[in-house]
C-alpha cells in the first residue's frame, strides 16, 4: 500500500503522526538510503530507517466472528462478564470494530487496524449495517419506519428490507447504542432477538455461532473500497 512516511511510521508504533513529522524534519529518517522529507510517499518495498533502525511493519489481521448472545464486545471486562475476545485466541492484540449489545448476535469484525476501524464506524462514511429483528408481535408499521424514527432528538434513517410477520430485516448506518431496539421501542414493539448479518459489503454467511475466521482477500478489498 502507498502511504505517506509519517503515517507508515505511526502505524509501526514509532510515535503519533505529528511526532513522526518532527522526527522526519530533524533528518532522522532515511528512505532507501536518502534523508526523507515530510509528506514523502513510501511504497511497500521501501526501506524506512529511523535513527539507524529499520521500522517493523505491524502485521494487520482481519477476522470476523458470529458473536453469540451473552458476550460483551469489549477487550477486557472487569465485572466477570464474558467478552468476545475470549472466543478468539490469537497472539496479536485485536479489538472489535463498533459494538453489539450483550444480547445481540451476529457479525462482528475484529482487527488490529485502527484506521479501518475508525473509518467503518465514523458517521461520515455511512456504512450500512443489516439487522434481522424478531419482534414481540407482527410488525404493522412499515410506513412509519420508512419515514425514519426520531431517537434521542435525532432522526435514525432506516432502509426497510423485508417484513414477514414478526421478523423484520432492515439496514441502518449509524452505531448509536441500542439503536435498533430503541427504533422498535418507539413504535411500541419489543425486540426479542436481534442479529447483525452484514456490515457494508461484508456478509455473515454461514459462519457458525461462536466461531470466527480470517477475512478473505475479496472481502477485505470490498471493505477498503467502501471507505
Ligand atoms: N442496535 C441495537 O439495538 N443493538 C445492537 O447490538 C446493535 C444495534
Amino acid at each position: 500500500m502507498i502511504m505517506r512516511i509519517q503515517k507508515k511510521m505511526a502505524e509501526a508504533g514509532i510515535a503519533s503522526r505529528r511526532k513522526c513529522e518532527e522526527i522526519i524534519k530533524q533528518g532522522r529518517v532515511m528512505v532507501n538510503g536518502k534523508v526523507a522529507k515530510v509528506g514523502d510517499i513510501a511504497y511497500e518495498k521501501d526501506r524506512i530507517i529511523v535513527d539507524g533502525k529499520p521500522i517493523e511493519k505491524k502485521k494487520k489481521t482481519y477476522t470476523m466472528m458470529n458473536k453469540p448472545i451473552g458476550f460483551v464486545t469489549t477487550v477486557s471486562e472487569g465485572h466477570g462478564m464474558r467478552t468476545v475476545m475470549q472466543l478468539i485466541k490469537l497472539k496479536e492484540r485485536l479489538f472489535p470494530v463498533g459494538r453489539l449489545d450483550k444480547n445481540t448476535e451476529g457479525l462482528l469484525l475484529i482487527t488490529n487496524d485502527g484506521e479501518l476501524a475508525n473509518k467503518l464506524t465514523h458517521p461520515s462514511h455511512k456504512i450500512w449495517k443489516k439487522y434481522e429483528a424478531w419482534l414481540s408481535r407482527p410488525f404493522k408499521d412499515a410506513e412509519k419506519l420508512k419515514k425514519g424514527i426520531i431517537v434521542g432528538g435525532i432522526k435514525a434513517n432506516i432502509k426497510l428490507k423485508t417484513v414477514q410477520g414478526r421478523t423484520v430485516i432492515l439496514e441502518i448506518h449509524e452505531g448509536r447504542k441500542h439503536i435498533v431496539r430503541k427504533i422498535f421501542g418507539k413504535l411500541g414493539y419489543n425486540v426479542t432477538k436481534l442479529r447483525r448479518t452484514q456490515i457494508g459489503p461484508l456478509k455473515l454467511g454461514k459462519l457458525a455461532k461462536g466461531t470466527w475466521r480470517y477475512l478473505k482477500e475479496y472481502e477485505l478489498r470490498g471493505l477498503f473500497h467502501k471507505i
